[in-house]
């Protein structure tokens, strides 16, 4: 009785390995290392002291699924694999349709072939698009999104929504995440981003290393207290420890469910620079530039529907991140090549 956890050598799933196991769960990993490296999943098992494989496998190649689902007995399916640069994206959405979308589709191919029929799928509040009032709520509508990476995100939710409503025996949960940042308190395993980073807080790390010059502000006219972008900022530990309990609730109850996984709290740009100060002694210079095309001024959740149903809240602060963040990056300026 095993979790097979796609993308498990990621950022979020790497994490998610960590508290899978702490759980007491079995898990299996597949990665194609695209964006990650194989060294996460024996940081995995030093943080533990616990064994699992894990299997170089892309999530296109459906013989190799089939060996994964016929050596091992899977009950549930964390599938974190997917890319995620939305810049990317914009250059890239034939590959980014291909791997996510095709991806997903034949995951779910070799699942319905092996029996296995529960799924916990990443996705991004890029669903709830640039419409909707805060906080955003599980039965918001959503859509326009402004990138295919976002696109693809909507496109998997649409195919989980149908293949539960055609065959009941189904059970997906459908993870909204909204801003993940921070890292495992040991400093082992963190975000590893390939080249200049794009989200804040690897690049709030980047300057504290000294690895670039200073951060640039996308604007601070935003309809916001500061003028600054606002976003709901999780711990990905307490993101991960969110895929225990949806995957709990996801063995136990059939249908597609839809959970938001935030804090509830909305922080600025500014804010987070601040927080990264004060938990770790260092300055940030920045300097303020013109908005980011694309870029919303605020989002964060509505967590109710995660605490009342699945009983999970986060427990980590903004400045728990930061700190963690920064000892991750300062033990590891180079991430897993070191
Ligand atoms: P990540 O890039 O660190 O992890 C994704 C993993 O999937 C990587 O290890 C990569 O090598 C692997 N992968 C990619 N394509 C694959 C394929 N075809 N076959 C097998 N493995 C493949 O990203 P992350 O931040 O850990 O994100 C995990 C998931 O959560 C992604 O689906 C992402 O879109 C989603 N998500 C992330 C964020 C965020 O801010 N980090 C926000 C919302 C949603
Ligand atoms: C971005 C993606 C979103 C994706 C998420 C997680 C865009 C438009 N959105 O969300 O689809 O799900 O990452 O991968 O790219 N900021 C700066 N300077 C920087 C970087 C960011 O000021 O160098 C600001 C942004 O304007 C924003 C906030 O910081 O207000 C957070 O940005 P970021 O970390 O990139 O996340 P999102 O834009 O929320």
């Amino acid at each position: 009785m095993a979790i097979l956890i796609t993308g498990g050598a990621g950022f979020i799933g790497s994490h998610t390995c960590v508290e899978m196991l702490e759980a007491g769960k079995e898990i299996v990993v597949i990665d194609n290392y695209a964006n990650s490296s194989p060294k996460a999943c024996e940081r995995v098992k030093a943080i533990t002291g616990k064994d699992f494989p894990y299997i170089e496998c892309d999530i296109r190649d459906e013989e190799k699924l089939n060996k994964v689902f016929a050596s091992y007995k899977i009950d549930a399916v964390v599938h974190f694999a997917g890319l995620k640069a939305v810049g990317e994206s914009c250059v890239k959405p034939v590959e980014y349709y291909d791997n996510n979308v095709g991806g997903t589709l034949t995951l779910l191919k070799a699942m319905k072939s092996a029996g296995v029929k529960t799924m916990i799928f990443s996705s991004s509040a890029t669903v709830y698009g640039g419409e909707n009032p805060v906080p955003f709520k599980e039965d918001m509508k959503i859509g326009g999104t402004t990138n295919p990476y976002g696109t693809t995100k909507l496109f998997i939710e649409n195919i989980l929504t149908d293949l539960c409503k055609a065959d009941k025996d189904w059970s997906v949960s459908l993870l909204r995440y909204f801003n993940p940042i921070g890292a495992h308190e040991s400093g082992m395993i963190g975000e590893a981003p390939n080249g200049t980073p794009n989200n804040l807080m690897p690049y709030i790390a980047q300057v504290a290393v000294g690895k670039l010059k200073q951060l640039s502000v996308y604007g601070n006219d935003y309809n916001t207290p500061d003028g600054t972008g606002v976003r709901d900022y999780i711990h990905v530990v307490d993101l991960a420890k969110g895929h225990v309990f949806a995957c709990n609730r996801a063995l136990s109850v059939k249908g597609c469910e839809i959970y938001n996984l935030g804090t509830g709290r909305g922080v600025s740009v500014l804010d987070l620079i601040k927080a990264f100060e004060s938990a770790n002694g260092i300055k940030i210079p920045y300097v303020v530039v013109p908005r980011r095309p694309g870029d919303i001024d605020v989002s964060y959740a509505d967590v109710s529907k995660a605490l009342n149903v699945l009983g999970w809240k986060t427990e980590k602060s903004a400045e728990d991140a930061c700190r963690d963040s920064w000892n991750w990056q300062k033990n590891n300026p180079n991430g897993y090549d070191n």
